[in-house]
């Protein structure tokens, strides 16, 4: 019999007054009728989506995590973006500017690449956080609906840098509502927290 799978993903947590802030703002900023904004728990930088794996691996998978701690990276957030740039926008995300998340994605790819549990995307990695996603134009449809009232810009305390918190592993379960992630192994980064 096939082992069974699970959808996994390696993310970087960003702090409670962040992830409560980005979700204020977008109750006012991410109301337009053709988005689905994320969840205020589940908002997060990706360092790695894996995919399904065997859940035999998650053993494995949690220690390349936990080794994976170190001074916590230092993160700013810019404008709201839509993905792709050109044409109906599937995402909006905020971009993390952070030299030192990028740093810390490829150390963590590196150990997931040499355990045989990742293969690397082809594009260079860009650190952002997802905020919505755009509802379809109707059932069955892949073409997203048109967004008439695109975020605006985020306000002036969320532009401060601030520090990534902990490295999760998360087991994603997708659900008619939207994904529900549940962590399933951590390591915390030592920082100052936010500023
Ligand atoms: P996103 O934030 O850019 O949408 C869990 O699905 C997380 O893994 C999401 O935050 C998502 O990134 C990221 N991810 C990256 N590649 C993915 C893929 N091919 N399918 C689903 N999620 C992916």
């Amino acid at each position: 019999m096939k082992s069974p799978r699970a959808r996994l993903f390696v993310a970087l947590d960003l702090p409670d007054p962040v992830r409560g802030g980005i979700a204020a703002w977008g109750r006012e900023e991410l109301a337009d009728p053709a988005l689905r904004p994320v969840a205020e728990q589940s908002l997060h930088i990706t360092l790695a989506f894996l995919g399904y794996l065997p859940e035999k691996r998650i053993p494995q998978l949690a220690e390349i995590v936990a080794a994976g701690g170190g001074p916590a990276p230092r993160i700013e957030l810019g404008g709201p973006v839509p993905r792709p740039p050109r044409g109906r926008p599937r995402l909006f995300a905020i971009p993390a500017d952070s030299q030192a998340t990028i740093a810390l994605q490829a150390g963590l790819e590196e150990r997931l690449v040499d355990a045989g549990l990742y293969e690397p995307e082809k594009r260079p990695f860009w650190p952002h956080v997802t905020v919505a996603r755009v509802r379809r134009e109707e059932r069955g449809s892949r073409r997203p609906a048109l967004v008439s009232r695109p975020p605006g810009a985020l306000p002036e305390d969320l532009l401060q840098p601030f520090d990534g918190v902990r490295i999760t592993l998360y087991r994603s379960q997708l659900q008619p509502q939207g994904a529900q992630y549940t962590p399933l192994a951590l390591v915390e980064l030592p920082g100052n927290g936010q500023q």
